[in-house]
């Protein structure tokens, strides 16, 4: 199984909206059984809650399921995922000052694939939590998402 993080600040906004995405994606090319998927956040804040609700709504508006619930990212996560992907600079550092040492994963900024291949002109998902923009945000994580899976399928023959 290829082990999918995705990882922002509150994993409320922009980590389960890239997660339910992927995920769908994920099922939509019969890859469930050979890729996993989950978010986490640094922040301990929302530890238990569902998904902000702007991050409901612009799912709900394109079918897409979730109903994960928010929890912390910890280090042995570096070593039980294979992609552990930030959102922000400010997400990957933290993430890698908790990982305390723990290694493993592929570590980057998770727009990194489609910015390298020109499908978006910025490598960070700004965060709605403050700019309320999820559709913004919703167009941003779609495009990463189907540049990681486009990655991840020709890198692991899938
Ligand atoms: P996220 O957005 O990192 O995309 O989930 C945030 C959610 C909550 C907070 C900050 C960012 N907060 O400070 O509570």
């Amino acid at each position: 199984m290829i082990k999918v993080l995705f990882v922002c600040l509150g994993n409320i906004c922009r980590s389960p909206m890239a997660d339910a995405v992927f995920q769908q994606m994920v099922n939509d090319a019969g890859l469930s059984s050979k890729i996993s998927v989950d978010s986490a956040g640094t922040g301990s804040w929302h530890i238990g809650e569902s998904a902000h609700r702007g991050t409901l709504n612009v799912l709900r508006k394109n079918n897409i399921p979730y109903n994960g619930r928010a929890r912390q990212f910890r280090s042995q996560d570096m070593a039980d995922f294979d992609y552990v992907l930030a959102m922000d600079y400010s997400n990957l550092e933290d993430m890698k000052m908790m990982a305390r040492g723990t290694t493993g994963a592929e570590t980057r900024l998770f727009l990194s694939y489609a910015f390298e291949r020109g499908l978006v002109d910025m490598d960070e998902v700004p965060d709605p939590y403050y700019t309320g923009r999820f559709d913004d945000t919703y167009d941003l994580v779609t495009a990463g998402c189907r540049a990681l899976l486009d990655y991840i399928r020709a890198k692991h023959n899938l």
